[in-house]
């Protein structure tokens, strides 16, 4: 099993890049591989989730040629894969192409690590199959992956999502694309928006409200893309510079838009010293006292990526933090809450969980954590939240299960060494 370990403090200076947004990346992909004319993506994010999804969309008949600075071209042209496609360990690719696949004349089966075998997959089928789609999967009742997808005729749809989740609404947009009439998703609160700026962009037909989405069946035109750097990522090295001393690091070039900020808002709540140059979209941090505060249930869909490294911030802070609606990370790449618990645990501080509540009482200081041991459990952000606790407290930190970062983020422990590199 790969493990290292972190230890500190150490102060976190300069400038980092981070890896191009997951969550655009694939949809750069998959509405790539729908257009008629070749469109170039820069800046795809170089985890392994992404890379399943490009090697996906290649399987299924896209064209693709990667350049050596990385960009990648898309011809696309979707015709069918003959052998099942293996989306790793990507909820969003799964989820997402069993939506822009429904619609087309072929059979498709799709399926994944054990960790996305056991992930909920009923919330796509349910809408897709009112749409006419055709989704059989695995398990008792049929709501787990694999799944086959028998290509079927679709009619739109109006559709009000039970749970906020920007797969969701994805699946069924991209569904809609091939639908006879538009499809209608509402949202009980608004979330990224990547899929409906993206296919904006490329020239389809819809309507946004505050928290609704009307699509208009229609050819794709994709243009070339520059992928901007994913916030979540960004909040790694952003928590670690508000809780490691004398710390002041720049995050270069970060998405702002819609429901993937909030965590910026939460640290500044907690008293973070941080701030955002709409311009560049660079995003600033420096050593800060923290407090507790409240993470409402609305608020959460916002920052859902966010929790395990919000709750590093808040096992630093003073006074309680309150996380509410946590239930969704129960079902991410492993259950979230519980590996928080775990990890909190390790690092010293009070956690209380009351049905969907999360409450963590902080040990004041990031100097105060503990160190000792945590198990990443295969999920890529509790590796790298549990690194970076490694990193602004005063003890070790040993991150079993390290290697899970490849998934969103190959180079961070390389990226954190040369930092402790930098600053001895
Ligand atoms: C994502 C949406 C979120 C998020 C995931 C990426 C996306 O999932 O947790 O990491 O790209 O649409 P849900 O929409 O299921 O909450």
């Amino acid at each position: 099993m790969s493990a290292r370990t972190f230890s500190g403090p150490i102060p976190l200076q300069g400038r980092v890049t981070v890896p191009g947004d997951k969550s655009i990346s694939h949809r750069a992909l998959m509405i790539a591989s729908l257009g008629e004319r070749p469109c170039t993506i820069r800046g795809l994010s170089n985890g392994d989730d992404v890379v399943r999804t490009r090697l996906a969309v290649e399987a299924l008949g896209a064209q693709l040629e990667v350049a050596e600075s990385g960009d990648v071209t898309v011809a696309g042209g979707l015709r069918g894969a003959r052998d099942p496609i293996d989306l790793g360990n990507s909820g969003t690719g799964i989820r997402l192409l069993a939506g822009l696949l429904a619609g087309f004349d072929f059979n498709t089966t799709l399926d994944g690590d054990a960790s996305i075998r056991q992930r909920p997959m009923d919330r796509i089928i349910a809408p897709l199959a009112e749409m006419g789609a055709s989704i059989t999967g695995s398990g008792g009742d049929g709501s787990l992956a694999p799944l086959t997808i028998e290509g079927r005729p679709l009619r739109g749809i109006e559709y009000t999502l039970p749970i906020a989740s920007a797969q969701v609404k994805s699946a069924v947009l991209l569904a809609a694309l091939r639908a006879k009439g538009p499809t209608t998703v509402n949202e009980p609160v608004p979330t990224r928006a990547h899929t409906e700026e993206m296919l904006a962009a490329a020239g389809v037909r819809l309507e946004r409200g505050d928290c609704s989405v009307t699509v208009w069946p229609g050819d794709v035109d994709p243009p070339d893309i520059d992928v901007p750097g994913d916030p979540s990522q960004a909040a790694f090295w952003l928590v670690g510079a508000c809780l490691a001393p004398a710390s002041h690091l720049i995050v270069e070039n970060i998405y702002l838009g819609p429901a993937r900020g909030g965590f910026i808002e939460v640290l500044g709540r907690m008293g973070a010293d941080i701030s955002v140059d709409s311009e560049t979209g660079d995003i600033r941090a420096k050593s800060s006292e923290l407090g507790g505060t409240r993470v409402t249930a609305d608020e959460l869909p916002g920052c859902i990526d966010e929790v395990p490294i919000l709750a590093v911030a808040a096992a630093a802070a003073e006074g309680d933090t309150v996380f509410e609606g946590v239930g969704e990370l129960r079902v991410k790449e492993t259950d979230r809450v519980a590996a928080v618990a775990e990890m909190l645990a390790v690092l010293g501080a009070r956690c209380q969980i009351d049905g969907d509540t999360l409450v963590i009482t902080g040990v004041g200081r990031a100097e105060a954590l503990g160190g000792g041991t945590v198990d990443s459990r295969g999920d890529h952000r509790m590796a790298m939240a549990a690194a970076i606790a490694g990193v602004v407290g005063s003890g070790s930190m040993r991150v079993e299960g390290f290697a899970a970062t490849k998934t969103s983020y190959p180079s961070f422990g390389d990226d954190l060494r040369l930092k402790e590199e930098q600053t001895q």
